[in-house]
């Protein structure tokens, strides 16, 4: 064989081998707070779309071709977000992206997104200017325009007409949840007796909850992050301070109860899913979940799973992962029979569903009741 030949082969055989590879996977790629300050988000959240993902290639997989979950750690860190999807979308080819579940982090990846024409579906990112970046963007979740009127009108059907608030002014998701509350609250009988701020990674909220203690509210509303809220609980108590916390999807997370402990008691949030919900649906996933994982899903693993189940449905109504005819197919999903609730995406990318209210009691949770849109 002449030198020349023998090259142009290999390079043949190179090529095809390489084809073969990228033919029979489609590399889905996924970016998640695996460690750090919100570890839990990333932890359950990668978790729920994992056990999609191999549920979906037990099954054949989608178009011929298994799904390929490519997955980076963010670190709960700014900054994480717009290095890694830049890393998976130009080095890794992937065909979608499946992440986060904090808004700031959803928010600093999805212009990424949007510029490659690479479609994004937030799992859990519930502040409104998420989906706004683009027609490439979407979440499978609800908004916090609709959070924070359930949660605004349920303080009111409890009495509390005096509120005061306490937010996390590093977190999009927070300071949007804030307003949106504020809004419903404000217009409709209820008075903000005092506004009060943080930062994430704050461990010390003496000084806000004592100036919130002597404006005598009737409730505080806390729309941040479960490691924070945790720590506010505890050192509210300490004060003194015996009116019911408020809060949002925020404070699901693992070490909530085991640092608040009875803390919390009293106390009230908004959510996305109950694992407690006898429904066949939840109770299956339940048991699939533990069974895998030895532990009982939380809000991210069910929205994680919803992610990615919704994306391989995409794909193959698509039939194709070709950027654009792939959004235009999720855009298009319409009562999808998710774990998180009947999922159809509107002309704005969100979903619409209802809202799970939960109590805290003895150290506990309980189920209060769910609210439609
Ligand atoms: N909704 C929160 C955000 O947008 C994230 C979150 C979702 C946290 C669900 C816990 C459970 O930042």
């Amino acid at each position: 064989m002449l030198p020349s030949t023998f090259l142009k082969t290999s390079i043949a055989l190179l090529a095809a081998g390489t084809l073969a590879l990228a033919q029979d996977e489609i590399p889905v790629g996924e970016f998640a707070s695996l460690t750090g300050g919100s570890a839990s988000f990333g932890q359950s959240s990668h978790k729920g779309t994992a056990l999609a993902i191999d549920e979906i290639n037990a099954g054949g997989g989608v178009l011929g071709k298994k799904l390929k979950l490519i997955f980076e750690d963010d670190q709960s860190l700014a900054g994480q977000p717009a290095t890694i999807v830049r890393k998976l979308i130009s080095q890794d080819k992937v065909v979608a992206v499946l992440g986060e579940v904090a808004s700031s982090k959803s928010l600093e990846a999805a212009p990424i997104c949007q510029q490659n024409k690479v479609p994004m579906i937030s799992p859990a990112s519930t502040n409104p200017k998420v989906t706004e970046v683009g027609d490439y963007i979407f979440r499978v979740c609800f908004i916090d325009p609709f959070q924070g009127t359930v949660m605004s009108k349920f303080a009111l059907s409890k009495g509390w007409k005096k509120v005061a608030i306490l937010t996390d002014v590093k977190q999009d998701y927070s300071v949007g949840l804030a307003e949106f509350f504020v809004k419903h609250f404000n217009a409709n009988g209820g008075q903000v007796v005092k506004e009060q701020k943080y930062s994430t990674g704050d461990k010390d909220f003496k000084a806000q909850l004592t100036s919130i203690k002597v404006t005598k509210p009737d409730a505080i509303f806390i729309p941040g992050y479960y490691a924070e809220v945790s720590l506010i609980a505890r050192q509210a108590k300490l004060l003194g301070i015996k009116v019911p916390l408020l809060g949002g999807d925020g404070w699901v997370g693992d070490s909530l109860l085991k640092v608040a402990g009875t803390a919390l008691d009293g106390s009230f949030f908004s959510c996305h899913f109950s694992a407690d919900d006898k429904s066949p649906s939840t109770q299956g996933f339940v048991d699939k979940y533990k069974a895998k994982y030895g532990a009982v899903p939380d809000d991210m693993a069910a929205l994680g799973y919803d992610s990615a189940m919704i994306l391989a449905a995409a794909i193959k109504t698509a039939g194709t992962t070709e950027g654009d005819k792939l959004r235009v197919a999720i855009g298009a999903t319409k009562a999808h029979k998710g774990i998180t609730g009947t999922i159809t995406l509107d002309e704005k990318r969100n979903a619409q569903k209802p809202a799970v209210i939960l109590g805290i009691g003895n150290g506990a949770f309980q189920f209060v009741e769910t609210v439609a849109p």
